[in-house]
């Protein structure tokens, strides 16, 4: 039996980000959300610099990592600009995902096995400048296991086909996805590697992924940001803080 540790609440912003920009100027302000997680109850902030700047920029990673007390994971693509500016500003954690420019938001995991040398390569001066490095990657043992071969800290594991599912109402394949996360993480943590999860998360869902005693943090964006409108952003991470602990009752 994995003792049950405290499962860490990462609140991303990203799409904070996305309504200021839909705008222009500099309303609502990402920094602002992110101390309104902080002082919430949120374990750390995620902020996903993306190559073509659609929500959270530059000049945000570097307010966030002058302005926040908790943990910055800085989500990026694996470039060489990426890792210039994580080399640079130093966050807490680097969480490598892929990305398409003609993608909605990140749709699947990351390929460590398919391009394990050049990963190796690229987070070896993360880790020498003590950053902590995650892969977004699916369940499946290879990526797993290709991601603690190269020397990750950590694996997040990709939550988004068991929402997709869930919210289609299709309820086994939803639990046959829920256990095959759940092989992953014991997998993962079998390896050594620290468990993450995220995508797709919301009050409704959360609960099984929560109860997944190898998991030690969860990745949540979209629905919080979507939640605040009706509920204010301190509410809904205090209720998804609620569920994820009686989850883990
Ligand atoms: N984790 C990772 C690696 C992600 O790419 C995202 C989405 O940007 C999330 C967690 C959060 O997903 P969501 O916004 O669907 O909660």
């Amino acid at each position: 039996m994995i003792p049950l540790r405290h499962l860490r609440l990462g609140v991303n912003i990203d799409h904070v980000a996305t309504v200021r920009n839909a705008r222009g100027g500099d309303n609502p302000d990402p920094l602002r959300a992110a101390l309104l997680a902080e002082a919430s109850g949120a374990d750390g902030i995620t902020a996903h610099l993306r190559e073509d700047r659609r929500h959270i920029r530059d000049a945000d990673i570097e307010a966030l990592m002058a302005g926040i007390a908790i943990p910055l994971n800085f989500e990026c693509a694996a470039t060489a600009e990426m890792q210039a500016m994580a080399l640079r500003l130093k966050p807490h954690a680097v969480c490598l995902v892929p990305e398409k420019r003609e993608e909605r938001t990140t749709e699947g995991g990351l390929d460590v096995a398919g391009d394990d040398n050049r990963l190796a390569q690229f987070i070896a001066p993360l880790r020498a400048a003590g950053i902590r490095v995650s892969m977004f990657i699916g369940h499946e043992a290879r990526q797993i296991e290709a991601s603690a071969r190269i020397g990750a800290d950590i694996v997040e594991l990709h939550a988004g086909h068991y929402a997709d599912l869930f919210a289609e109402g299709e309820t086994a394949r939803a639990e046959a996805e829920l256990q095959a996360l759940a092989k992953g993480a014991t997998l993962a943590h079998s390896l050594g590697l620290e468990v993450h999860a995220g995508h797709g998360l919301t009050f409704e869902n959360v609960g099984p992924v929560a109860a997944i005693p190898e998991l030690v943090e969860l990745n949540i964006g979209h629905f919080l940001i979507g939640e605040a409108i009706f509920i204010g952003l301190g509410p809904a991470i205090e209720e998804m803080r609620r569920r994820m602990d009686a989850a883990r009752n």
